[in-house]
């Protein structure tokens, strides 16, 4: 979609000497056109009403010459292409400030675009807009509009592009804006508290932002049929319920984000089939895939107590226990048989069954690597420490920086990181200094060789 703006302005035949004529009453001043006179004293009552003009434009806004000021363009109007009158107005980044619109924008009858962006207006959006039959885009955006969704603009047949974000609105949008034919809707920063209306997908936009508001309840399943969208924002709001399969219906959409909310249950297959995606976002909900723990029994209870606190999130995870033939102890006693030899069988069944995408498991079980190459799956090191640490680890390990060092005090850098981090030989273990592999610790160099 594009979204065409269409200024045309009309050079202006006659030429008038402002200073010559008195500023007021407008019968006397000479006008290009009939309805540009109807609209002088309108245009020249709002002015009155400005409190803060920081740029100065409305001192533009003199004499008859209207299609000259500052942010007014004119053009001939669809229903008489010999008239010139007013058909659009672009006021983006002025940041004057009025209490209202009313009495302004609706009383300009041949008004087909209003942009507003970044002012200061205020008061409600006057129920007589719907009585401008031109108008197709109008940006109300980042101003200090209050009250509920301005019902008044369902009534505007030739509306294309609407946007009301970054005001105070409140209550609820009407459904019956996504049957009006949109190509833009944005709404986002706002305060709209309701369920998402059931026939979002009827929506004909390709832009359709609602981002940032108390939108609750589940994304409707009917957003599968919205055939144009392209961008749909839903992220920061308190959504809740599944995601739903139709989200993946969404072949043309390049960018969906429904992070931050509160979306629960698995990301659904569906996804797959999103042709044009390029930013997919799900970050900050509660959602889960199918995880399965496997543990021994006697480190069962650690786990279900964790597990028992999400349950009334809806989230199931599994446990699976892998047991022992020592009766008394948990873990084998006998260290002539490792117990990675008695567990990588029961292991390896359970990989069979559950058929996971991943296995992770702790960095002291290395043979789980060649578990999960058997099946096809890759396997996730959980390490105890943190990442730096590992980092700092693998860097001494791979540069030996503190064979370059004359004293145990004197401090070396430690490589391939973004900061710069010095130390001494003392600070590292033994076996680190000497870049032995030490007898007690075959384990961990197994675990943390990749
Ligand atoms: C209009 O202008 C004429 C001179 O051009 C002047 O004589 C007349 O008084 C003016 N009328 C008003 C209502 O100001
Ligand atoms: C169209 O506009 C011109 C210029 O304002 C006017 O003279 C003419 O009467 C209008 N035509 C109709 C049909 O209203
Ligand atoms: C053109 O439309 C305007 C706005 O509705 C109206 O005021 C005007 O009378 C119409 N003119 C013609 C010639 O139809
Ligand atoms: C808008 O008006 C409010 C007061 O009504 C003022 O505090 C604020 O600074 C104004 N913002 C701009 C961008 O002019
Ligand atoms: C050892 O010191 C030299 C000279 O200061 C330096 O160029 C080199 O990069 C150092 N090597 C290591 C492994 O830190």
């Amino acid at each position: 979609m594009k979204i065409l703006y269409f200024f045309i302005i009309f050079p202006i035949l006659i030429n008038i000497n402002c200073q010559l004529l008195p500023p007021l009453p407008a019968l006397n001043l000479s006008f290009l056109d009939q309805s540009l006179a109807l609209i002088f004293p309108i245009i020249q009552n709002f002015k009155n009403t400005i409190t803060l003009d920081p740029f100065g434009v409305t001192q533009s806004w003199t004499g008859p010459d209207i299609c000259n000021y500052k942010g007014f363009y004119c053009d001939n109007p669809p229903n008489n292409s010999s008239a010139t009158s007013l058909a659009s107005i672009d006021f983006n980044g002025f940041q004057l400030s009025a209490p209202t619109l009313d009495g302004f924008i609706d009383q300009l009858p041949d008004l087909a675009i209003f942009h507003a962006n970044s002012n200061n207006f205020s008061g409600t959006i006057s129920s007589e807009i719907s009585n401008l039959p031109y108008l197709y885009e109008l940006d109300l955006s980042n101003n200090q509009f209050i009250g509920t969704f301005p019902m008044s603009i369902l009534n505007i047949h030739t509306l294309t592009f609407l946007d009301i974000r970054y005001n105070l609105l409140t209550g609820i949008i009407p459904p019956q804006i996504f049957v009006q034919n949109l190509d833009a809707f944005f709404l986002n920063n706002n305060n709209f508290i309701q369920k998402l209306p059931d026939n979002l997908g009827s929506t004909t936009a390709f832009y359709l932002t609602l981002a940032n508001n108390k939108f609750v309840g589940p994304i409707p399943r009917s957003i599968g049929q919205a055939p144009n969208l392209l961008e749909i924002l839903l992220l920061n709001n308190l959504l809740n319920g599944c995601i739903p399969y139709e989200l993946g219906l969404l072949k043309k959409a390049i960018v969906i984000d429904v992070g931050y909310n509160m979306l629960t249950g698995p990301l659904p297959c569906s996804l797959g089939c999103l042709e044009s995606v390029e930013q997919l976002n799900f970050a900050g909900n509660l959602l889960y895939g199918q995880a399965t723990i496997i543990t021994t029994p006697l480190n069962e209870f650690v786990f279900s107590k964790a597990i028992q606190r999400n349950k009334h999130l809806g989230i199931e995870i599994d446990i699976r226990l892998i047991k022992f033939p020592a009766p008394k102890n948990d873990l084998p006693e006998d260290s002539e048989r490792p117990a990675a030899a008695m567990m990588k069988e029961p292991l390896e069944q359970l990989i069979e069954e559950c058929r996971p995408n991943c296995l992770i498991t702790d960095m002291f079980l290395p043979w789980t690597t060649d578990s999960a190459a058997r099946f096809n799956i890759p396997r996730i090191v959980f390490h105890g420490t943190s990442y730096f640490a590992q980092c700092v680890g693998a860097s001494i390990k791979r540069n030996k920086p503190f064979n370059n060092v004359s004293s145990d005090s004197e401090t070396f850098l430690v490589a391939d990181l973004p900061h710069e981090i010095k130390l001494t030989r003392t600070q590292l273990s033994l076996f680190e200094q000497s870049g032995r592999r030490v007898d007690c610790y075959p384990l961990f160099h197994q675990s943390s060789d990749p």
